[in-house]
C-alpha cells in the first residue's frame, strides 16, 4: 500500500489498536462513580490555587474540604469563592508556613492541590503521599534530583498515585501530534525542541522593581528553573518512561543581563536591583540524549523581552511538526516535495478524544487546565492512575536540578532513571484512553 493510502485508512483503526497494546497494567481507563464525593484540600492561593479552587468546585462531585495559605486574608477569600458559589464553607488553615501539615493531619482527604511557592512543593507532595492522599502539584514538583527521588519512592511505597498539573501536555495541538505520532505519521521520532519562551520579568518582579519570590532565586541559582511547559509534550512525543528514557543532560546558559536592563529601562539606574548581581543566565538551553539515539534541545528564556513562544517541533523518519510554523512536512504525503503545508487541516482531522469531549465553557489557558484537572478527578474516583504519573512529574522537574548541575561542572551530568529499569517494558498510558 502507498503511504498516502495507508494514512487514509490508519486513522479508522487508532483508537482500537491504542486501547489493545497501550494501556499500563496499573493505569486503566478511568470509570468513575457520577455519585461519590472527592474531598479535596487546597495548599497555596494566590493565582493559581484560587483558578484551580474555582474550576474543581464547578465539578458536582468536588468538595473543597479545606484550604490554607500563609496568609488569613488569602483563605478567607476562598471561603467567600465557596460560599458565593453555593457550596459549603471550608476549613482554613494559615499565618504559618507549615499549617499546611495541620491541614494534611486533621483533614480525612482524597486530593491535595498544591500551588504553593515552587520550594515548597516537594515536601508538600511528599507528606500528602505518606498518607495515602492523591497529590496534584502544580510545576514544577520538585526543584532538585533528591526531591524527586522522595517523591518517587513516596509515591511507590505507599501505592499513591502522584501528578504534577503540567497543562502543555495537554494542548489541543500537542495531543493532535501525539494522535498523528502514534499512528506512525511522523515514522521513528529522533529528535524534538521545546521552549519556555516567556518575557516574565513583569511576573518575577513586583510593581516596585522588587523580586517577588520567583526572583529570590534568581540572585542564588543558575538552572533550566521553568522546564516543565517546554518538555510536557515531549516526554509523550519521544516515549520517555515508556521505552524510552533520557540518559545525559548538558545545559548552557547565557550570561545575566535581562534583570538589570529591565529594572533600569522600567525603574531607573538608582533602584537597588538595577546593579545587582544576579546568578540567573537569561536564556539557559539544555541538551538532552535518550537511550534509544533521541535528542532534545530545551530552552528556559524569560528574561528578555520577547513575545511568548514555545517552539515545539519533533521530527523523525518520514517527517516534521514546526508548532511556530503551524506547518507540517509528511515525506510521500505533503503536495510538494520538501515544502511546508499549513497544519490546520492535520490539527482538524487529528483532535484528540479528550478536546472533542470538553465543554468549551471554562479553565484556563483555554481548556487545557480544566481538562487536566477533570482526568484527576476522574482517577481518584475510580482509584486509577494518574493522567502524568509520578515518573513523568519527576523527569520534567529534574531538568532543574541536573542543568543547575552541569552549568556548574560544565559537563554534561547523567540523567537518573527514576523508573529504576521498568521504562524497557512499561507501555505509553498518556492520553490513550480515548486517543481519536
Ligand atoms: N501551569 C501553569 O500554567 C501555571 C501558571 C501560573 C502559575 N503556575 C505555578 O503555580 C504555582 C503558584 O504560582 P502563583 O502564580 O499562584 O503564585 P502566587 O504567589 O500568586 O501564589 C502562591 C501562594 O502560595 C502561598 N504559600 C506560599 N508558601 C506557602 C506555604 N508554605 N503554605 C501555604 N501557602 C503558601 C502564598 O502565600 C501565595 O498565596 C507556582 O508553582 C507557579 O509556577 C503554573
Amino acid at each position: 500500500m502507498k503511504r498516502r493510502e495507508f494514512l487514509k485508512t490508519a486513522a479508522a483503526g487508532v483508537a482500537g489498536t491504542a486501547m489493545l497494546t497501550g494501556l499500563n497494567e496499573t493505569i486503566k481507563a478511568a470509570e468513575p462513580n457520577p455519585t461519590e464525593k472527592v474531598r479535596v484540600g487546597f495548599i497555596g492561593i494566590g493565582g493559581r490555587g484560587t483558578d484551580h479552587l474555582r474550576t474543581l468546585i464547578g465539578f458536582p462531585e468536588v468538595e473543597a474540604v479545606a484550604v490554607c495559605d500563609l496568609f488569613k486574608e488569602k483563605t478567607e477569600i476562598a471561603a467567600k469563592i465557596c460560599i458565593d458559589t453555593g457550596h459549603p464553607a471550608p476549613k482554613l488553615y494559615f499565618e504559618s508556613d507549615t499549617a499546611w501539615q495541620s491541614l494534611l493531619e486533621k483533614e480525612k482527604l482524597d486530593l491535595v492541590i498544591i500551588t504553593t511557592n515552587w520550594e515548597s512543593h516537594a515536601a508538600i507532595s511528599e507528606a500528602a503521599l505518606k498518607k495515602g492522599i492523591y497529590v496534584g502539584c502544580e510545576v514544577p514538583i520538585a526543584l532538585s534530583v533528591e526531591e524527586c527521588w522522595k517523591l518517587v519512592e513516596a509515591s511507590e511505597q505507599n501505592k499513591t498515585p502522584c501528578m504534577m498539573l503540567e497543562n502543555w501536555s495537554f494542548r489541543r495541538d500537542n495531543l493532535a501530534v501525539l494522535n498523528m505520532i502514534r499512528l506512525g505519521m511522523l515514522g521513528e521520532i529522533l529528535h524534538a525542541h521545546g521552549a519556555y519562551s516567556h518575557d516574565a520579568r513583569s511576573y518575577w518582579f513586583d510593581q516596585n522593581g522588587n523580586t517577588r519570590w520567583h526572583g529570590e532565586h534568581f540572585l542564588k541559582e543558575n538552572r533550566s528553573f521553568y522546564s516543565t511547559h517546554g518538555l510536557g509534550p515531549i516526554i509523550s512525543w519521544l516515549d520517555i518512561n515508556v521505552g524510552d528514557r533520557f540518559t545525559e543532560l548538558y545545559a548552557v546558559a547565557t550570561a545575566a543581563r535581562g534583570a538589570n536592563s529591565y529594572i533600569k529601562q522600567k525603574f531607573g539606574p538608582d533602584h537597588p536591583n538595577a546593579q545587582k548581581e544576579f546568578k540567573q543566565g537569561d536564556i539557559v538551553t539544555c541538551l538532552l540524549k535518550t537511550a534509544k539515539g533521541k535528542s532534545v534541545v530545551l530552552n528556559c528564556d524569560t528574561l528578555l523581552p520577547r513575545p511568548y513562544a514555545n517552539r515545539w517541533m519533533v521530527q523523525g523518519t518520514l517527517g516534521i511538526y514546526d508548532e511556530e510554523k503551524a506547518s507540517i512536512y509528511l515525506d510521500g504525503v505533503s503536495p510538494k516535495e520538501h515544502q511546508w503545508e499549513p497544519w490546520k487541516p492535520y490539527a482538524e482531522k487529528y483532535d484528540h478524544r479528550y478536546w472533542k469531549d470538553v465543554s468549551n465553557d471554562s479553565g484556563g489557558h483555554g481548556n487545557e487546565d480544566r481538562m487536566e484537572l477533570r482526568l484527576l478527578i476522574d482517577a481518584v474516583k475510580s482509584k486509577n492512575g494518574v493522567p502524568l504519573d509520578v515518573y513523568d512529574s519527576v523527569t520534567m522537574s529534574a531538568v532543574i536540578g541536573l542543568s543547575e548541575m552541569s552549568i556548574e561542572q560544565d559537563k554534561p551530568i547523567e540523567f537518573p532513571d527514576f523508573t529504576k529499569g521498568h521504562w524497557k517494558d512499561r507501555k505509553p498510558y498518556f492520553a490513550i484512553d480515548r486517543m481519536l
